[in-house]
């Protein structure tokens, strides 16, 4: 086992009665890029304000950095980056004025801003926006601001919440590359997500919902230890077996995705084709094939009805 950065056990976060964060235990190791995968509302942001020590867990304790929160939040605060999931730098402030200012709160010696702040602006193409004021920018512009000032006092760790929402595909590819770079330079990574293909670029990710854990792995260990099979269908009565197929034992899923139907069959089932080819609800497929898991799956398969 490598080094770890942050470690958290029974994680909680009650509002009014309510647990926003229910009993959270991580491990996470340095140089990776974590993911916390989860729909709205799955505790994602409340975890991740306890874990930069902003908000004061109601129960558990979490150590960062070797840190421990809220109590050393002061002197963590200079160690970590954190971009928080609505845009927190100033509209009224040009992008290198926000640069600036954020270089004086990090205590960032003044003879050696203005050479960090020209290479951040070159390395996150800012150069030419320097001027602009950052409420005229657009999403990806942003993006990019704000991952500068997270980065400005070159923290070991980084905190990145939703990141990419506001942010076109292609921007999203090239969002990642910056942050291989920077994992690649010795910066642990923590980013929260509700996509996917996101998700599957984590060296490690945890499916959060309802406020707890409820996988933790590697995308390809989650899809490995996933306890469904996986097949597809075609044919021109797609919707009609859509309808039948969850009333069958063993099925635990099935969703139309373009001209194939996929669907979950329980791991219990150890001949899931011909088990399907079998049925009489699968009349008038022309094509049952068995085919490889994504992450959407393990996801299915680890929360709400799909549950196993
Ligand atoms: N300050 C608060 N007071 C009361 N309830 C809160 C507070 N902060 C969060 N919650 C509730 O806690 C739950 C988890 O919220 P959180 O923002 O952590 O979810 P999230 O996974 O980040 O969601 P999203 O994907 O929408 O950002 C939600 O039901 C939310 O309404
Ligand atoms: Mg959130």
């Amino acid at each position: 086992m490598g080094e770890t950065v942050i470690t958290a056990r029974g994680l909680t976060k009650s509002f009014k009665g309510f647990k926003a964060v229910d009993g959270l235990d991580l491990t996470i190791e340095r140089g990776m890029i974590y993911g916390f995968l989860g729909p709205n509302g799955s505790g994602k942001t409340t975890a991740m304000r306890m874990l930069t020590g902003l908000l004061t867990p109601s129960a558990g304790t979490a150590e960062v950095l070797g840190m421990s929160v809220p109590k050393d939040a002061e002197a963590l605060k200079y160690h970590i980056g954190y971009m928080t999931q609505t845009f927190s730098l100033y509209g009224d402030l040009t992008v290198m004025e926000n640069l600036k200012f954020m270089a004086e709160i990090y205590g960032l010696p003044r003879a050696s801003q203005k050479g960090r702040i020209s290479e951040l602006l070159e390395r996150y193409e800012l150069t030419e926006l320097a001027e602009r004021f950052a409420g005229r920018m657009s999403g990806g512009q942003r993006q990019r601001l704000a991952l500068a000032a997270a980065v400005l006092h070159e923290p070991k760790l980084l905190f990145l919440d939703e990141p990419t929402s506001a942010v076109d595909p292609e921007s999203r590819r090239h969002f990642w590359e910056q942050l291989f770079d920077l994992c690649d330079a010795g910066t642990s990574i923590v980013v929260s997500t509700h996509f996917m293909d996101e998700a599957e670029r984590c060296h490690r990710i945890a499916i959060m919902e309802a406020g707890q854990k409820r996988a933790d792995g590697s995308p390809q260990q989650l899809m490995d230890a996933m306890g469904a099979s996986v097949v597809e269908l075609e044919g021109p009565t797609l919707r009609e077996i859509r309808r039948r197929l969850p009333h069958v034992e063993g099925i635990v899923t099935a969703a139309q995705l373009g001209a194939r139907l996929r669907v979950l069959v329980n791991k219990s089932i150890a001949d899931p084709v011909a088990f399907l080819t079998s049925r009489s609800e699968t009349e008038g497929a022309t094509l049952i094939e068995q085919v490889r898991p994504n992450l959407e799956d393990v996801f299915v398969t680890s929360t709400g009805e799909g549950r196993q």
